[in-house]
């Protein structure tokens, strides 16, 4: 194996241990009573996210203290994004869900080096399924190989999307929504945008897109999708950074249509009211 291999293959094997270490946290805390904080009128904050960002955390100084980290709960310290190597971690994505004992969240550990995603790992404790990949890799969901659907158009496609926490009513999502669930087999709202990446990298859904995600939120799951042989990219089609304000995930095939139809949901006036 090559000294590059060899190093790839340690820096995911830590993000895995790392993250079942935080999932068993997380797995305890969603049989207690919560405790819900807010971080904004519907952000929700618990302790088990923070507990599970600090074990986190002091895995990956233990054994990169040369690494950046950017944890969301601010567990990394400030900084972390100017190193080679930066860990993004978001320690319970889907708190919402978590707070309301829907089974539905991820603890999410994603390693870029110079901003390119080379190793990830996200982890549904409840359903015990751990998605990963390595750049160059593939991606796994536990010990099988994973790949992305063959769906071919996107009236026969299962789509996801997600509704950002804050500005909520500012967010233009809510047209596309309506708009692509007339033209596809439907789109969920699962409440995790680790797990709906994973799931597009699974080929469980076909297409994925949100507005507003974080650099936490979508740097594991990028890498897992493009391992499975999934593409990701803005909604003009340029390449995607984690952090960047708008996503498009898909098998591929279906990409350019879900570009397509977004450009014409742009173009559409902006007072439209779909439910009136
Ligand atoms: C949220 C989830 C959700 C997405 C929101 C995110 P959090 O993350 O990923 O699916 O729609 O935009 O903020 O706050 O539960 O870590
Ligand atoms: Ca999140
Ligand atoms: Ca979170």
């Amino acid at each position: 194996m090559s000294e590059r291999a060899a190093e790839l293959r340690k820096f995911l094997a830590v993000a895995i241990e790392a993250a079942r270490e935080a999932g068993a946290i997380v797995r305890a805390g969603f049989d207690q009573p919560k405790q819900v904080m807010y971080k904004g009128e519907v952000d929700l904050v618990t302790e088990t996210d923070k507990k599970s960002e600090a074990a986190i955390v002091a895995r990956l100084r233990k054994e990169f203290p040369d690494h950046g980290i950017v944890a969301e709960e601010g567990g990394g310290g400030a900084g972390g994004e100017r190193a080679r190597y930066v860990w993004y971690v978001d320690p319970l994505d889907g708190t919402t869900n978590f707070a309301h004992g829907f089974p539905m969240f991820a603890v999410s550990i994603g390693l870029l080096e110079e901003g390119r995603p080379i190793v990830a790992a996200v982890l549904n404790p409840v359903s015990e399924e751990l998605f990963s990949a390595q750049e160059g890799a593939g991606a796994y969901l536990n010990e099988k190989q994973i790949k992305v659907s063959q769906v071919q158009t996107l009236s026969k496609a299962l789509l996801a999307t997600g509704f950002p926490t804050h500005k909520r009513t500012s967010n233009p999502n809510i047209r596309y929504y309506w708009e692509f669930t007339l033209r596809s087999h439907g789109v969920r709202r699962a409440g995790s945008a680790a797990l709906d990446l994973c799931s597009v990298a699974s080929g469980r859904f076909d297409g994925f897109w949100e507005f507003g995600l974080k650099s936490w939120d979508t740097a594991a799951g990028m890498l897992i999708v493009r391992e499975a042989g999934g593409k990701i990219s803005s909604f003009a089609g340029e390449e995607y950074k984690p952090g960047d304000k708008e996503l498009f995930a898909s098998n591929g095939l279906i990409h350019e249509e879900m570009k397509n139809i977004a450009q014409e949901i742009a173009s559409q006036p902006p007072a439209l009211n779909p439910v009136s």
